[in-house]
């Protein structure tokens, strides 16, 4: 198994190109099932996550062609992905590729949107939570299936087809609203989903679909409108900057000081976690080019913030969050709001000489003047990227083992820091 070594200490300068968002890439790549004819995705991260869905979808029979680089790419460009679902051979998804992915449960609605059946397997336990489906489910209920879960499986039917319906989430979830939006494009008559999620991702997702002939209102709102229509169309559709990524890069500014363009990003996806950066003394500046990131002599200040869903401050940035204040100068409190048990990374930054202390859904971080490098363990993809900006300025070196969690969400991560100045090498084996 790779592991990654940094050696602390060095600021970050220079440019960091920001790749396409996982989170969208994803959802737009089931996307494709929803139409006979070829979708076209510009700026796909190249990710194992991405990888892995290309698997999952050539089991149901979809054909995935990656374009190669042309001559006078950049090195970051993304890839250009051909999704071709003309014929779907098969309409299970197995358990030995869904418990690898939980995001591949998704194929669940436009399956069953366009095939009147679906066998996906649960996507079984997780890191972060229980995180159950309950949500998905309900939503295809309310739209016509009948749905039986056997042997862990759940087996879902609409062999006359899903008809429109009023959704109303309990809780705000991010995939439900995808298989919510998925389904509903397809079926006959009027859908409204409240309490919708209103992640730039679902915008995104619920754009390309409009692209293919689609009839989506109210994206980005809680309210969300969809006419079904009788089939979609192939489209071309470009998926938008990670806004998870960059604030996870400048965060690490943030920690380290330096000064860097975060090239690609945009602003206007991440507004709340910029605010929390600017409180904490990083300076944040929004060019043509992307966002520059600063934080020149001034120590890092204290912050108080709790994760909720869009326009909150991301959960997805929360550890992130977590390793910038164990060095600030004061006692922040970072409260997660989404997911119960996503507190994996505190013992690892412990480790680093971190001082955190758990109540509950509550992190309370004292600060201290150094981290110090040592041998830690990534556990989740959030999770392990936190512990990489720890190590960015811990003193001396540290060893961060289980880097495969990383590689699921973040393109090239160490050559993109070492670019900065960041010493950092990745360790086969
Ligand atoms: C997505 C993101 C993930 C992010 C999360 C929250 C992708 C591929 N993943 O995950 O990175 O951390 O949104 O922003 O986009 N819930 C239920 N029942 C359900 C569904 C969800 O109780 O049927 C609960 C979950 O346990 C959690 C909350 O709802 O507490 C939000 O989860 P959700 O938004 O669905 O997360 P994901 O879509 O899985």
């Amino acid at each position: 198994m790779d592991r990654i070594r940094i050696v602390g200490g060095n600021p970050l300068n220079g440019t960091i190109p920001i790749s396409g968002a996982k989170n969208a890439a994803l959802p737009l790549m089931i996307a494709g099932l929803l139409t006979d004819e070829k979708l076209v995705l510009e700026n796909v991260p190249r990710l194992a996550d991405v990888a892995l869905l290309q698997r999952i979808l050539g089991n149901h029979g979809i054909d995935i062609t990656v374009n190669g680089k042309r001559r006078g790419d950049d090195a970051y460009a993304g890839q250009t992905m051909e999704i071709d679902a003309r014929v779907i051979v098969d309409t299970t998804a197995p358990y030995d590729l869904v418990s690898k992915m939980r995001a591949s449960f998704w194929v669940i609605g436009p399956l069953l949107a366009r095939m009147g059946q679906a066998k996906v397997s649960l996507p079984g336990g997780c890191a972060i939570g229980t995180r159950p489906v309950d949500f998905h489910l309900d939503a295809l209920r309310a739209l016509g299936a009948e749905i039986e879960i056997d042997a862990g499986y759940v087996l879902a039917r609409a062999p006359k087809g899903l008809k429109g319906a009023r959704i109303d989430f309990p809780k705000v979830s991010v995939g439900a609203t995808h298989t919510a939006i998925m389904a509903a494009s397809l079926a006959d008559g009027e859908t409204i989903i409240e309490n919708a999620a209103r992640e730039p991702e679902v915008v995104d997702v619920a754009d390309c679909i409009n692209a293919m002939g689609g009839r989506i209102e109210g994206q980005g709102s809680s309210t969300i409108r969809i006419i079904g229509v009788p089939r979609l169309r192939g489209a071309r559709h470009c998926v938008l900057p990670d806004r998870i990524e960059t604030g996870t890069y400048a965060m690490a500014v943030a920690m380290t000081g330096g000064d860097v363009l975060l090239a690609g990003a945009r602003a206007d996806l991440l507004e709340s976690a910029l605010d929390t950066l600017r409180q904490a003394g990083a300076e944040v500046t929004v060019s043509n080019e992307g966002l520059r990131v600063t934080r020149n002599g001034a120590g890092i200040s204290p912050v108080e913030v709790s994760t909720a869903p869009y326009p909150g401050f991301p959960t997805d940035l929360q550890a992130q969050l977590m390793a910038l204040t164990t060095r600030a100068r004061g006692t922040s409190k970072i409260t997660e709001t989404i997911f119960e048990n996503r507190f994996m990374h505190v013992q690892e930054l412990a480790r680093l000489g971190a001082r955190i202390q758990l109540d509950g859904e509550t992190a309370t971080i004292e600060g201290v003047e150094k981290l110090t490098g040592a041998p830690v363990m990534a556990t989740d993809l959030r999770a392990s990227v936190s512990l990489v900006i720890g190590a960015l300025a811990a003193e001396g070196e540290s060893m961060i083992h289980r880097v495969y969690h990383l590689d699921r969400g973040f393109e090239r991560l160490e050559e993109k820091l070492s670019a900065c100045g960041a010493q950092i090498e990745r360790l086969a084996g």
